[in-house]
């Protein structure tokens, strides 16, 4: 499969910036406390875990956020599958991804375990272990989540930041999210900006902002409201 790949430069020799968007992959100050903030936290993860569980994704990047709730997964022994399901247009190469989730001592076991398998998923867009379904559409994620037949019980929101990937938060976009969100499912993300939150109401989650992590004061979670 042809893929279109990021452009990428490397600050401080381990943090991905994309060239073609202006913005670094995760937090400078520390990108697995930011995951476990604003998205597990932000979800009410690790509680709510269950077998089956449905974790949805706006931007695959690094598979920090993947390899992070998977490792708590496993910390909070929990029983059957973790579903993932992520939508990303510009798939990292596994060369890149290792580099990228090398800064961070926490998941260099699970890291390992995981290299040799990133070529299979972007050969076929998924990887199934005895304990996840991961699942990486690739694509504009305006065109594939909506064809998407996704239920996800929460969200991560991760797209580039809304000043320069704006499209990744846009009001159909965020609708879609809604569509494919089971009933009381949630979503957090790290960011605060007051377009996204009003996208995010409109489209039916009661919305409210929270305490950001590192130098962001604050962020968004919210719950899909009882139709
Ligand atoms: C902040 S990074 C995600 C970081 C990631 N969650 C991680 O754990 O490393 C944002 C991602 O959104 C992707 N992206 C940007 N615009 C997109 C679009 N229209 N559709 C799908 N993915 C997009 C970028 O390629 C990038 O991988």
């Amino acid at each position: 499969m042809h893929l279109p790949q990021p452009d990428l430069e490397w600050r401080d020799d381990k943090i991905p910036v994309s060239l073609q968007f202006d913005d670094p992959y995760f937090s400078l100050d520390n990108g697995l406390h930011e995951t476990r903030h604003v998205f597990l936290a932000g979800n009410g993860l690790p509680d709510r875990f269950s077998d089956g569980f449905h974790i949805a994704e706006l931007g695959f990047g690094t598979g920090l956020n993947l390899l992070t709730t998977l490792l708590e997964w496993r910390r909070t022994k929990q029983n059957g599958t973790l579903r993932f399901t992520s939508f990303e247009a510009y798939p990292m190469s596994p060369a890149d991804m290792v580099l990228a989730q090398s800064a961070f001592p926490e998941i260099t076991a699970i890291a390992a375990e995981f290299a040799p398998l990133w070529p299979e998923l972007w050969q076929t867009g998924r990887l199934e272990t005895p304990e996840l379904f991961l699942s990486v559409v690739v694509g504009d994620a305006r065109q594939t989540l909506p064809n998407s037949d996704l239920e996800a019980d929460c969200w991560f929101l991760d797209g580039f930041s809304p000043a320069k990937n704006p499209e990744l938060w846009d009001a159909d976009l965020m609708q879609a999210v809604a569509d494919h969100t089971n009933p009381l499912g949630t979503f957090a993300t790290y960011t605060a900006a007051g377009f996204v939150r009003r996208n995010l109401e409109a489209a039916g989650f009661s919305v409210e902002r929270s305490a950001g992590y590192g130098r962001k004061r604050h962020m968004t979670i919210g719950t899909k409201k009882d139709a």
